[in-house]
């Protein structure tokens, strides 16, 4: 069969409130252009982010009934814990509140003034918490990744000779982890194969530098490598993701993404020391050891989704509706960064709204468009996200459309791409924009805008 249903039914339904044109003019001014500041009961389709969005299974709301609530040594904890050792095989284990969480927890303990972290590609907060602990976070991505047309299998690879050359010119010494981002958020949702972590585990050894994996979609990553990876198609997706973590020392997640949670973070560390200590910085700012700042029902919820996000029919559905919105774009001329990534395509704005120069903010144009044609909400990953007074623009002025994991149905998907293309066919009335308030850090979620 050519259509590729979604490999479950629905027993409770939320409710969409469906807007007119005119109302979402109203609403997109008083938000000054910005789409964070919009209500979400103003979304039709909200495609801001893959994160924390998803719909959870009849299972995983049996075992929000079920969580034990206990202080300390709930059975929660323990059904969570034994979960997250058979898929990682890792012996130790943190609940934290979220990814970032984990993210600052680890880098307390390992970052510091003067040290180095290389990434693929850091995720914003990873990179923020790395800075905040003192240390330069760098990326090291494939020259393929700066090229939206390259159909490079394996987009998010690191660049192991730029791992090399930065180690040599560094030293080991300033270098207190290697990370990889699977996929690589940052560069389009883009796998990592396993051969490169592989090269990445060798460089690591020699030079005997600890390796982290930022692992938020890793079940996302090891359906990729099961279709794209020669001689990983008659493997299990449970026997790719043990083989990614058997190659590292820890690991962040933001079970937000591939935990199918709505709230939810792990720690992975081996070294035993290293995760004594973390385990006491925990309890400093997020409580015992067996919550992490969670609920007991929420322990239960990762559980279960940690386990269902395995399930083959799940991530062939989940790849493919990315990939079927991605194929939609390309036929009504619009590109995007390829080939489709996991959890998310991204447009290109400047080839969309090409007259619009950058300091206009063309990728915020077509995120304001999105919205006033369908009542779509996407995220301006360009000038917007990384520009600012004294900083260079980016390379690449992107808008990505995230999709909630179970939400959204082929007809949704339909309905993007049809206002997509009409928002296309009509592109040379977008606007630019001009700012008009926006504090110092992290400008993009209140930045205010005027229409030229
Ligand atoms: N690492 C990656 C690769 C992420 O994509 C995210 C979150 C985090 C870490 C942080 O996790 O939000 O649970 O603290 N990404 C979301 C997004 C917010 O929209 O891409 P968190």
């Amino acid at each position: 069969m050519k259509t590729i249903i979604e490999p479950f039914r629905i027993k409770s339904v939320e409710p969409i409130r469906m807007t007119t044109v005119e109302q979402r003019e109203g609403i997109l001014r008083e938000a000054g252009f910005n789409t964070f500041l919009i209500r979400a009961r103003d979304v039709i389709i909200d495609l801001l982010t893959d994160s924390g969005t998803g719909a959870m299974s009849a299972e995983q709301w049996a075992g929000v009934m079920r969580g034990d609530e206990s202080y300390a040594g709930a059975d929660s904890f323990f059904r969570f814990r034994d979960v997250m050792r058979s898929v990682t095989g890792m012996e130790n284990i943190l609940p934290t509140h979220q990814g970032r969480a984990s993210e600052r927890i680890l880098f307390e303990l390992i970052g510091g003034k003067g040290l180095v972290v290389p990434n693929n590609a850091h995720f914003d907060t990873t990179r923020a918490n790395i800075e905040h602990s003192g240390a330069e976070a760098v990326n090291l991505p494939i020259p393929e990744a700066k090229d939206p047309s390259s159909r490079h299998p394996f987009k998010g690879n690191m660049d192991v000779a730029g791992l090399e050359e930065l180690i040599s010119r560094v030293g080991r010494d300033r270098i207190p982890a290697v990370m990889c981002t699977v996929t690589n958020n940052s560069g389009g949702g883009q796998p990592v194969s396993l051969a490169n972590l592989r090269a990445i585990r060798k460089v690591c050894d020699a030079h005997r530098i600890p390796f982290f994996l930022d692992a938020c979609r890793f079940a996302e990553n090891a359906w990729f490598v099961k279709q794209r990876e020669p001689g990983q198609q008659h493997r299990t997706v449970r026997e790719i993701v043990r083989d990614m973590f058997d190659l590292v020392d820890g690991s962040t997640i933001s079970a937000k993404k591939d935990g199918m949670v709505n709230i939810g973070g792990v720690l992975l560390i081996r070294d035993k020391s290293l995760f004594t200590r973390a385990c006491n910085l925990l309890i400093l700012t997020e409580g015992y050891v067996t919550y992490g700042g969670l609920a007991g029902r929420d322990l239960e919820a990762m559980a279960q989704g940690f386990q269902e996000v395995l399930e083959e029919d799940y991530l062939h559905y989940r790849i493919r509706s990315t990939e079927y919105l991605g194929e939609k774009l390309l036929a009504s001329g619009i590109h995007i960064v390829e080939p489709p990534g996991g959890h998310a395509i991204y447009i290109d704005a400047k080839h969309f709204a090409p007259h619009i120069p950058q300091e206009q903010f063309p990728g915020q144009a077509v995120v304001c468009g999105l919205y006033r044609v369908g009542g779509i909400r996407a995220c301006e990953i360009g000038s917007v996200m990384f520009g600012g007074p004294g900083r260079p623009a980016p390379a690449m002025e992107l808008v990505r459309l995230a999709i909630p994991r179970r939400v959204y149905t082929q007809s949704h998907i339909d309905y993007v791409a049809e206002a997509a293309a009409e928002l296309f066919a009509k592109r040379k009335h977008l606007r630019g924009l001009r700012i008009t308030e926006a504090p110092e850090v992290l400008r993009h979620f209140t930045v205010r805008f005027a229409e030229i």
